[in-house]
């Protein structure tokens, strides 16, 4: 009985720690691994794996796993419902413990699992409801009759972990259709004004490029890979005339084109995950200086990836050919940076770029 208590308030523990991590809306491969890791601790083994089904609904795939081989793992990865173990527990629905895994003869991989020192294991189906999603798997290396408290401890947590699975996989979908929205929309603009033709998807290569120099997070890479596609996004705000005027600006012109970083950070600002991104599209025509706007913020008052996408985008407006002047070549370029690091450009920003030239 106290062992039964102990058991479940461990589990309980656990999926808090896991739900708070899906709050916190992580990657699916990495919720997938913390189950994993978890499942491994209060069950009290060495070894666990995670399945899920693939969009076909027939094919179960290993996508988190502890302790396994990476050959083992390659092995034994795609399985058909209905086929082994694994495809069992998601045909009927219910938990299959084996004992010793040579005596059994749905087993697929017995000399594969002798090699890797499988002798039991216990899978559970991962279920929303009625419906299976994938199955979840502990192993150990001596024969083992599993009790019926450890199958419903695995289920009760394999249960809760299908929620924090779905809600994940809901929060990607919904970046992902977020994504490609704003990604239109970035190409609208692009397709407004046909000179500008691919900048965006330039300019976030050169501040990716940039940033792996310098060592930034994925994360950051993340971010980057966003507020790079859609910096200009607040072009969307300016009248066709200006955007698409061949030749100089008016003075009343050229500062109704500035309003665009502003802009950029008004749509995208009121979205709770792109909030982050907002603040570097609003600063990403910041000076080093203090001279840039709309803020007249200057050094490390500025973002760093704002600071990375104004070195971007400046060496791609100078690279790249306008209707009325020719694109200026990679070494002249590179010498207006260095002649402006410091007052426009962050130096060791420029210093990264010139590193990531040097190596193309
Ligand atoms: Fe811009």
């Amino acid at each position: 009985m106290y062992r039964e208590v102990t058991d479940k308030l461990k589990a309980l523990t656990t999926l808090l720690e896991i739900s708070k991590e899906v709050a916190s809306m992580k990657e699916l491969g990495y919720v997938l691994q913390l189950i994993v890791d978890k499942a491994k601790e209060i069950m009290d083994v060495e070894v666990c794996s995670l399945r899920l089904l693939d969009e076909d609904g027939d094919t179960l795939r290993i996508r988190a796993s502890v302790g396994l081989s990476e050959e083992f793992v390659k092995k034994v990865s795609k399985i058909k419902v209905g086929q082994g173990i694994n495809g069992n527990v998601v045909k009927e629905g219910k938990p299959i413990a084996i004992s010793n895994v040579l005596e059994d003869k749905r087993y697929l991989s017995t000399i594969a699992a002798q090699k890797e020192g499988i002798i039991s294991q216990l899978s559970v189906p991962i279920a929303l409801k009625e419906k299976i999603i994938g199955t979840l798997t502990i192993y150990k290396n001596i024969e083992h009759v599993f009790m019926q408290e450890e199958i419903n401890l695995l289920s009760t947590f394999a249960a809760e972990c299908a929620v924090a699975i779905e809600n994940t996989r809901l929060y990607e979908n919904l970046n992902k259709s977020y994504f490609e929205t704003i990604q239109t929309l970035a190409l609208t603009i692009e397709a407004r004004d046909p000179y500008t033709k691919g900048h965006s998807d330039r300019v976030t290569q050169y501040a990716l490029d940039i940033a792996k120099v310098m060592g930034l997070s994925e994360a950051e890479i993340t971010t980057i890979r966003y507020a790079g596609k859609l910096h200009d996004i607040g072009k969307i705000a300016i009248k066709d005339d200006i955007l698409s005027k061949q030749g100089p600006l008016t003075t009343a012109e050229r500062a109704e084109v500035k309003l665009h970083s502003d802009k950029g950070a008004q749509i995208l600002g009121p979205l709770e995950f792109m909030k982050g991104i907002s603040t570097f599209i609003r600063g990403h025509h910041e000076r080093f200086d203090g001279g840039g706007y709309p803020d007249g913020i200057k050094q490390e008052e500025i973002p760093l990836i704002a600071r990375i996408l104004s070195v971007a985008d400046s060496y791609d407006a100078m690279t790249s050919d306008r209707p009325y002047r020719k694109g200026m070549e990679q070494n002249i370029a590179v010498v207006e940076l260095e002649k402006n690091s410091g007052s426009q450009f962050d130096p060791d920003i420029v210093n990264a770029f010139i590193k990531v030239l040097g190596n193309k």
